[in-house]
């Protein structure tokens, strides 16, 4: 107790930084990219001030730059120019993703390429998946939609994808698409499930984004109720069982609990600062409310600080020029 124990005298300028207890690097960082199949210039996204959706001439150069910056991986989202109900633009050889992941694995060959199988860009109605009836109305169907997911994680790793990224929450995906990827031989291709995902007002800029908005419901019969702690984790555990290789929580900063718990499952955890995260800090930020880099740096710091390995920001180029400076 005081006078004995200062806290303050580990707190000086020279002594604080040796006790630092949570680092943050370049290496966790992974940078989501939108490649538009319909415009030939950079798109600015109005939602998300500062992102674009890029042309899928466009890509490899930003792809390039990031990688100068330090930041080793990216996740890309597709936005194709034609949707039909059953989303078969996605898995197109010659789709947007498919597109992009070859140039970007050609001109920047270092790059971790991480790609977004899901089907809400690619259907008409905006759902994740195949939509049927059930006896509540119109809904996503979870084994059709299985094999649809199948064909676009195939497809993408025969561009070149190093990592398979699902993310629509349907039952018995990541079993489903690990042995669909071993059968066509990607059996070394990674799979970071959307393990914990959970039904967020956070994606909302993400629907200007990725023109992904849906044309009834919402998608509360797949993603998780905020409220649900033990499902969350559930989840998780049934992902790490099928084989993911690692898992993540979405969103990040409203779920730090649910991330501290989750990285004890013993896989790698990933935590996605989705649109609404980024949107909130950029926009307070803007009106001189707060500072962008501190803040930025903390949310990151205290993602990490909960236990994820890795995190998906749009701030990630940003975030690696900041972490430049601080050394
Ligand atoms: C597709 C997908 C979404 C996001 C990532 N992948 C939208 C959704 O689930 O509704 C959200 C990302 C963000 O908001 O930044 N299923
Ligand atoms: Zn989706």
């Amino acid at each position: 107790m005081f006078p004995q124990r200062r806290m303050r005298r580990s707190r000086t300028r020279v002594i604080q930084p040796l006790l630092c207890e949570t680092g943050l690097s370049k290496n966790d960082l992974i940078a989501p990219l939108f490649v538009d199949e319909t415009i030939t210039v950079p798109l600015p996204i109005v939602s998300m001030p500062g992102q674009f959706r890029y042309p899928i001439g466009g890509i490899a150069p930003v792809a390039g730059d990031l990688w100068k910056r330090g930041i080793r991986a990216i996740l890309i989202f597709g936005i194709p120019r034609d949707k039909d109900p059953e989303g078969s633009s996605a898995y197109h050889p010659e789709g947007v993703v498919q597109q992009a992941v070859r140039r970007v694995k050609a001109e920047v060959k270092e790059m971790v390429v991480i790609t977004d199988v899901c089907a809400c860009e690619y259907t008409d109605h905006g759902h994740c998946g195949i939509i049927g009836n059930t006896r509540g109305g119109p809904d996503l169907l979870n084994d059709p939609s299985l094999e649809l997911m199948n064909k676009i994680a195939i497809s993408h790793a025969k561009s070149g994808a190093d990592v398979i990224a699902p993310s629509c929450m349907l039952d018995g995906m990541v079993g489903s698409i690990r042995a669909a990827l071993d059968d066509a031989g990607f059996a070394n291709v990674l799979i970071m499930s959307y393990s914990t995902k959970f039904a967020s007002a956070l994606y909302g800029p993400f629907r200007e984004a990725a023109d992904s908005g849906f044309a009834f419901g919402d998608r509360t019969t797949y993603q998780i109720n905020p409220g649900n702690s033990r499902e969350a984790i559930l989840e998780s555990q049934m992902d790490a069982d099928e084989g993911a290789d690692i898992l993540m929580v979405k969103p990040a900063v409203f779920y730090l609990d649910i991330l501290s718990e989750i990285a004890t499952l013993g896989l790698p955890v990933a935590a996605y600062q989705v649109s609404g995260e980024y949107s909130m800090i950029k926009c307070a930020a803007e009106h001189g409310w707060i500072k962008e880099k501190e803040t930025v740096l903390e949310s990151l710091t205290s993602i990490k600080r909960a236990g994820a390995e890795l995190i998906i920001t749009y701030f990630a180029g940003d975030a690696a020029r900041w972490l430049d400076e601080k050394q």
